[in-house]
């Protein structure tokens, strides 16, 4: 029986142009830039401009990591898009994703496990290509969270973002399981129904037949993060007998420089190994590991043969971890 594995080929971003800082957002609720960067390490983050959609962001992305791959639309027979805000209720994003790139092959759907999307939407696709079903998969995160915030909510509206991440994932044929060759090595989901209430939007279509606003115990969120992440990766880096020290990259969910300084300092990660983009994107829930993941493959710090710990964490609670040998 033929044997696959998915190997990451391709990476892309797209961030709104408009840039909101902390200055600004201190002139909308009582707020500071001292509060703000001491407490969660964001300086500024993108927000979408009006009319501009969560399919926006992510066709972006997905159409910088296709040309990044090399790849064409012919070439795709899977999209799953990451997102907690999709355009509509119904349809999928990823259709309106999948028909904006010409793209007719194969399945698209989204996929909610809110912060913790891309990593539920890599492993998705990862089991896909390795029971042999899909060849060439992209995978989004998307979001536009700022159209879910309570902008007179000081507690939650310093702190999410919009933005969009994708990457492209395709089959090879391999002979058994290698952690030095290419590929999607494991990937690790959790979730725990019984926090839901810690971190969820007071609406929906079927109880209050609104969108609703995002709502969040902050500290006990934060609780949890630090627990399960620090977990996850050790789950991820035991399945491959691997270790802390193997890892050349962090790639965390960019929610709060506290949690992932806090992570690293368990993993006895050295800062210079974890990529951190909350400075400059905020939180932007399922599109902050992709963004990350991009940026810092743009700007060459990762490269091919680098072995990257991808984790994150969010509301339902949902947790998970992907290692990567890129
Ligand atoms: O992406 C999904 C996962 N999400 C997360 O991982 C988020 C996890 N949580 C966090 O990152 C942090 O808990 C927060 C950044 C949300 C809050 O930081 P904290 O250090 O836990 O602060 P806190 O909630 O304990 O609040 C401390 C104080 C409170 O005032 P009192 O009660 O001490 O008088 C808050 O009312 O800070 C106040 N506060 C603010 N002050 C100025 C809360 N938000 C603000 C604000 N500006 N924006």
């Amino acid at each position: 029986m033929s044997i696959f594995r998915s190997i990451l080929t391709g990476t892309g971003a797209y961030l709104p142009d408009r840039v909101l800082t902390n200055a600004e957002l201190a002139t909308k609720v009582d707020t500071s830039d001292a509060w703000i960067q001491e407490r969660t390490g964001i300086k500024s983050r993108h927000i979408a401009a009006d009319g501009q959609l969560t399919s926006d962001l992510a066709i972006a992305a997905a159409r910088a990591a296709m040309d990044s791959a090399g790849i064409s639309a012919a070439d795709v027979d899977l999209i799953v898009q990451a997102t907690a805000t999709p355009d509509q209720t119904f349809p999928a994003t990823a259709t309106r994703v999948q028909a904006a790139l010409g793209i007719t092959r194969g399945a698209a759907f989204d996929i909610q496990a809110v912060c913790s999307g891309f990593v539920y939407a890599l492993a998705t696709a990862d089991n896909f290509i390795r029971a042999g079903q899909s060849k060439c998969a992209l995978v989004i995160g998307a979001e536009t969270f700022s159209r879910i915030l309570d902008w007179t909510d000081r507690t939650t509206c310093v702190l999410f973002a919009d933005g969009a991440g994708a990457v492209v994932l395709q089959a090879e044929a391999a002979s058994g399981h290698d952690s030095n060759s290419r590929g999607v090595l494991s990937t690790h989901l959790h979730a725990d129904g019984r926090c839901n209430d810690l971190l969820y939007v007071d609406g929906g279509p079927s109880s209050t037949q609104t969108v609703g606003h995002l709502r969040m115990a902050g500290r006990e969120v934060f609780r949890h993060a630090v627990t399960n992440l620090a977990a996850v990766t050790h789950e991820a880096l035991a399945a491959n007998g691997l270790s802390a020290a193997d890892l050349d990259w962090i790639v965390p969910h960019q929610a709060n420089i506290r949690i992932i300084d806090t992570t690293a300092r368990k993993l006895g990660l050295s800062p210079d190994k974890v990529v951190t983009t909350v400075d400059h994107h905020g939180n932007t829930s399922a599109a902050s590991v992709p963004l990350a993941l991009a940026e810092a493959v743009a700007d060459g710090r990762i490269r091919r043969g680098d072995l990257v710990l991808m984790e994150a964490m969010g509301g339902g609670f949902t947790w998970g971890a992907a290692l990567v040998r890129m």
